[in-house]
């Protein structure tokens, strides 16, 4: 069965947007970085850092990773949705998000799963992107943000990045596609490194040079909230010259969150690079929206870097701190 494009959420009216738009507005008044954190709504769900597997590959030894290729960047290796449609019921699923996609054959559900176990298109926009601007990331700390099946992250920890965190809403997702997915890449680059012909579908646990590669990472779920408290005790504070979020804002309620975790955890000469749609049908954010939201708050910059025109409206931007 595939996943299909659809939300469990009830559907907005005009009327209640608008009441969202004022809420949003009363909302952010005032918003400026840390000072920010007291002002957000409440919390979903508690902040974790998960510490790595001995194998987290033992899941999927008989699944072939898809290779997804984009220009010159390097392959990225990756899980796809059919192997957790087909090993549902023999996987830990505490927060029980894998049977309920599969019931209700659904994408997203509000505040219980927040469609992190599919790669949504804007993620390939924004790797074409980095792709056509020979993005490096040699030397940089790089957030993925909302990070799913983590590619964005992948790619800058295999092009140099110091330190790269992953957070996703669900644990799930955290445990059983991120971790996997970034020991697929790494061991890809051992073998790579060691000319092994061991077939793809053998894995086992990673090598030494994998370890070293994940000792830079890191792997957090929870909501935006409770993982910016998180890091907030963290000494000193992280700050992240580089943070990717896709697909991240069809949710106007958790906008200021989003912003919060901007404004606290991104350097002062960071960038956030941001893909999105124009508008999430049926939850009722999108790009103008969230435009309107960060222009309230006079904190970032917004820049439009890739537009794409085909069927629903597609947009990378950028954000940076006002100088
Ligand atoms: C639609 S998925 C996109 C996944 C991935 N970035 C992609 O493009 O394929 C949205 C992601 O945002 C994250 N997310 C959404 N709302 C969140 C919230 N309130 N707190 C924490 N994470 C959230 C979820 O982890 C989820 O993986």
């Amino acid at each position: 069965m595939a996943f299909s494009f659809n939300f469990d959420i009830p559907l907005r009216t005009e009327e209640t947007n608008d009441k969202e738009n004022k809420d949003d507005k009363a909302k952010c008044v005032d918003l400026k970085c840390s000072e920010a954190s007291a002002t957000v709504s409440k919390k979903i769900k508690d902040a974790v850092e998960h510490q790595l597997l001995l194998d987290p590959l033992s899941h999927i030894e008989n699944w072939m990773p898809e290779t997804i290729t984009i220009g010159a960047l390097p392959p990225l290796l990756c899980l796809n949705e059919s192997v957790f449609e087909k090993t549902a019921p023999e996987r830990e699923d505490s927060e029980e998000i894998l049977a309920k996609t599969l019931t209700q054959n659904s994408d997203l559900i509000s505040g219980v799963y927040e469609g992190g176990l599919k790669i949504w298109e804007c993620t390939y926009d924004l790797l074409e992107y980095i792709d056509d601007a020979g993005e490096t990331f040699a030397g940089k700390r790089v957030l993925d943000l909302g990070c799913g099946a983590g590619l964005l992250g992948i790619l800058a920890l295999k092009r140099g990045a110091t330190k790269v965190d992953f957070q996703d809403y669900n644990s799930t997702v955290i445990e059983q596609l991120t971790v996997p997915n970034v020991f697929l890449n790494c061991e890809e680059d051992d073998e790579n490194k060691e000319k092994s012909s061991r077939p793809p579908s053998k894995r086992k646990a990673p090598l030494n040079a994998s370890e070293k590669l994940l000792d830079r990472c890191g792997f957090f779920s929870g909501d935006w909230n409770s993982f910016l408290r998180l890091m907030q005790n963290k000494t000193p504070l992280p700050k992240y010259d580089i943070i990717f979020t896709s697909e991240t804002i069809y949710n106007t309620d958790y906008y200021s969150s989003l912003h919060n975790v901007f404004c606290d955890l991104l350097d002062e000469n960071g960038i956030v690079y941001l893909a999105t749609k124009s508008h999430y049908f049926g939850v009722g954010g999108g790009l103008h929206l969230f435009e309107k939201f960060v222009e309230r708050n006079n904190v970032f910059q917004i820049r439009y870097l890739k537009d794409v025109e085909q069927g629903l409206k597609r947009h990378v931007v950028s954000l940076t701190f006002k100088k």
